[in-house]
Parts: structure tokens; C-alpha cells; sequence
């Protein structure tokens, strides 16, 4: 596979947005092919799942259930979008992909990491991202900023003991494999975060 698949990865409200905007404009900038898209989600089948993951539900959802949506969004986005991109050389960006099912289902919601490992290779096979940006913040400061945005999801009601575990899963992560991850302290100025993924993006170039 000829392109470079790069995913933005934290807890709510890190600013994930702004900063997939500025890859987007540092890799336009540098000629690079690219293609930005997102998770759960990224085709139209697959966004028609992140909708019914995001909503909030008359009945409790089991976690099980929850995963394998997922996995089922995930395969449709890998076939249809990204190992196509891929294919031809183009770069992929993608916010969110599975270290967020590892943070949110695994350390959030406390489902078993071997099955979510189980489902990864079941999925993707070896496809892996070849950078994983992780911007990190206090969960406190990161809902301070989502509740600024409106009305919360399925995911962003829950307690804030859900978003420590998810931050903790994230940089467990990072720990474990740090060749494929940069943490990023996303409470310093906008400046200084996009000069760290500046420098983190430029051993991707050819
Ligand atoms: P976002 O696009 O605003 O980040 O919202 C996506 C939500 O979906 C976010 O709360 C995290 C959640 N999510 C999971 O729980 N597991 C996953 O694997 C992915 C990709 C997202």
C-alpha cells in the first residue's frame, strides 16, 4: 500500500476538528493526495450506523451490540474508502478509528481488550495506521469545551469516570506501542499543538 494512513485519536472536546484541519491544509500544502474521513462512519451506510450509535435510545444498549456496530461501520468504511485510498497511493486521515474502540468500549465501557484485538485483526487483517496522533487533555477540560457545543451524544453523558478510563486506555496504548502513537498535550496553545503535529507528520514524508 503505497499511501500513508494517519489517525487523530482523544477524548471529547481535545479539538479534534481544528486540527484535522490543519493536517488537511499541511498536507495540501505538500502536494500529498489525501483523503479525510471519519469514524463511526465515512460512507453513507457506514454513517447511517454512526447515527444509530450516536442517538440517544429508548432501551439500554448492550456493549456487545455497540461493538460489533462498530466493527460493521468499520469494514463497510475499510472496503469501500479507505483501503481503496490506500490502493492508489492516496494518504487517508482519519478521525477516530480502532485505539477509540479500545479507549471507549475497552476502558470505557469495560469490554474485554482480546475481543476487541479479536475483531481488529477479524476486520482489518494487518492493516494498522502508520501514525496514530493522540491528543491528550484532562476529561474535565475537555467537557468543560464539549458542553459548549450543544447537545451531548450516547457517548458524551456519560460520567466522568467513563472519560478518565478512556484517556488512561489512550495513553496506555501509546505506552505500549510508542513507535506508531505521539501524545499530544492538547491544553497548550493551538500553536504549539500544530507545531507537535507538524513534526510528527514530517518522518511520514517520502
Ligand atoms: P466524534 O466524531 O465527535 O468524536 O464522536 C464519535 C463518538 O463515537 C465519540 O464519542 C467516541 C465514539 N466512538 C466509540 O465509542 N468507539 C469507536 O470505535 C469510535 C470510532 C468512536
Amino acid at each position: 500500500m503505497a499511501g500513508r494512513f494517519i489517525t487523530l485519536e482523544g477524548g471529547e472536546g481535545v479539538g479534534k476538528t481544528t486540527n484535522k484541519a490543519f493536517i488537511e491544509q499541511w498536507l495540501a500544502g505538500h502536494d500529498i493526495p489525501y483523503l479525510a474521513t471519519r469514524e463511526p462512519g465515512g460512507t453513507p451506510y457506514a454513517e447511517k450506523i454512526r447515527t444509530l450509535l450516536l442517538d440517544h435510545q429508548t432501551e439500554a444498549v448492550d456493549g456487545m451490540a455497540e461493538l460489533l456496530l462498530i466493527f460493521a461501520a468499520r469494514a463497510q468504511h475499510l472496503a469501500r474508502v479507505i483501503r481503496p485510498a490506500l490502493e492508489q497511493g492516496v494518504w487517508v486521515l482519519c478521525d477516530r478509528f480502532t485505539d477509540a474502540t479500545y479507549a471507549y468500549q475497552g476502558g470505557g465501557r469495560g469490554l474485554d481488550m482480546g475481543q476487541i484485538a479479536h475483531l481488529e485483526t477479524l476486520v482489518q487483517g494487518s492493516l494498522r495506521p502508520d501514525l496514530t496522533l493522540i491528543l491528550d487533555i484532562e476529561p474535565t477540560l475537555g467537557m468543560a469545551r464539549a458542553n459548549q457545543r450543544g447537545e451531548l451524544d450516547r457517548f458524551e453523558v456519560e460520567q466522568m469516570s467513563f472519560f478518565e478510563r478512556v484517556r488512561n486506555t489512550y495513553l496506555e496504548l501509546a505506552r505500549l506501542t510508542p513507535a506508531r502513537y505521539q501524545v499530544i498535550d492538547a491544553s497548550q496553545s493551538l500553536g504549539q499543538v500544530q507545531q507537535h503535529i507538524a513534526a510528527a507528520l514530517e518522518p511520514l514524508l517520502p
